[in-house]
């Protein structure tokens, strides 16, 4: 099969979700990165894309000018992320697609409701695709609870409970951190702080699991370090068409709470719950019975959960990650550079003795053995 060739807007060295994208779109071999313009800083953006292997010509200064050269190239990528802070995405997607080109875009997707607005009208013009980087949407389990209450086995949803809140802006010494600063700026991260920026996921997981859509909803905002104007706390009561009661807690100063995402869903006959913090399992108590524990990679999953669970069970999300790591300190040890510990022959060598001695072990009920090789025995 032929390669995608991807090109990434934003996301360059430092940043928060850039590294999530390479290794996302990268990690089935199905794109290639192939242009960028990584950083609002253009020598930066052109040398820290050619470190990551994009032809010079196409380690571009700045979006603009990606834009007018892929454009004009015949084999121009196919498609664009756009993973720059807020305020750019509605202007950079719009001119992507509107060129011709699928855009994947961050969320949230643009400051205003007419930019939203002109973005699905544009989609319809153009017939390109735009998506938007809703990804915990796309976890094995979650997608396994939307099929449980499609298929009605928690009867129907009266209540959908959902917390994103991490302390990670907790400390108001560093408020004034250009990491942190833009995202309290209406000026840089439109009219909402925390809600447009985690609150988001977990209201887009609500209408997605229940496959229902929020008609209404009522507010609580508070700014809690007081150099911010826009908030860092939210609480936001919602309802859905088919009648579904919502309620969303979100915020940034919740010290303590790390990857702080977690949804529960209550039906008339069973509830469920899912957590980012143990993303193997969702919990689902049928009514009047004991509370089971639906694990990723089991059989009986649906299809679309068994697809998406990309590594068999006894190997939990993120495993492909670490595996990633050693190709990191692989590649690192072969370029003579700096790395971490890479587990060696050494290594392979004292297991396989350790084995060995084990099962003389075992058959002599139990002795202590020696479990090291004998090459290592002096050491
Ligand atoms: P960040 O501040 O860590 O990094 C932003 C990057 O974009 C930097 O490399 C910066 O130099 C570059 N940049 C800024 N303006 C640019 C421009 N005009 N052209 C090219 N590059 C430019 O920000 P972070 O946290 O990575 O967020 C970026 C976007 O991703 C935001 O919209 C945020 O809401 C979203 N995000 C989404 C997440 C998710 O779960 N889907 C998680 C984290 C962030």
């Amino acid at each position: 099969m032929v390669k995608l060739k991807w090109g990434l807007v934003g996301g360059g060295e430092g940043s928060q979700i850039g590294p999530a994208h390479r290794l996302g779109a990268q990690a089935d071999g199905l794109f290639t990165l192939t242009a960028g313009a990584l950083d609002h800083d253009a020598d930066r953006g052109r040398a820290f894309a050619q470190d990551l292997g994009i032809a010079s010509d196409r380690a571009y200064g700045d979006w603009a000018e990606m834009l007018a050269a892929e454009s004009a190239r015949e084999d121009r990528v196919d498609l664009v992320t756009v993973a720059t802070p807020n305020a750019t995405h509605f202007e950079i997607t719009k001119a992507f697609l509107q060129a011709g080109f699928h855009v994947l875009c961050e969320k949230p997707m643009t400051m205003t409701v007419a930019e939203a607005e002109e973005i699905v009208q544009t989609v319809a013009e153009t017939g390109k695709i735009c998506a938007v980087n809703y990804c915990y949407s796309a976890y094995p389990l979650v997608r396994e609870m939307r099929r449980m209450v499609t298929d009605g086995e928690i009867g129907k949803v009266r209540l959908v409970v959902t917390n994103f809140s991490h302390g990670h802006h907790a400390d108001a010494a560093d408020a004034d951190n250009p990491r942190l600063r833009w995202r309290y700026d209406p000026a840089m991260a439109g009219v909402s702080g925390q809600f447009a920026d985690c609150g988001i996921h977990a209201l887009h997981m609500a209408g997605f699991i229940c496959n229902d859509q929020v008609t209404a909803l009522q507010a609580d905002f508070a700014s809690t370090v007081a150099s911010r104007t826009l908030e860092d706390d939210a609480m936001v009561n919602f309802r859905m068409q088919g009648g579904t009661v919502g309620r969303l807690w979100t915020s940034s100063v919740a010290l303590g709470r790390q990857h702080g995402f977690d949804i529960q869903v209550f039906g008339e006959t069973g509830g469920l719950r899912w957590a980012s913090e143990q993303p193997n399992q969702v919990l689902y108590t049928p009514l009047n019975g004991r509370t089971q524990i639906i694990e990723k990679g089991e059989g009986g999953l649906s299809d679309e959960a068994a697809r998406l669970s990309r590594v068999p069970i006894a190997h939990p999300e993120g495993f492909p990650l670490a595996v990633a790591n050693i190709y990191v300190d692989l590649a690192a040890s072969i370029r003579g550079q700096p790395h971490g510990a890479l587990p060696t022959a050494e290594d392979g060598l004292r297991s396989i003795a350790a084995i060995h001695q084990a099962v003389i072990s075992a058959r002599d009920d139990g002795a202590w053995v020696d479990a090291r090789p004998p090459s290592l025995r002096g050491q």
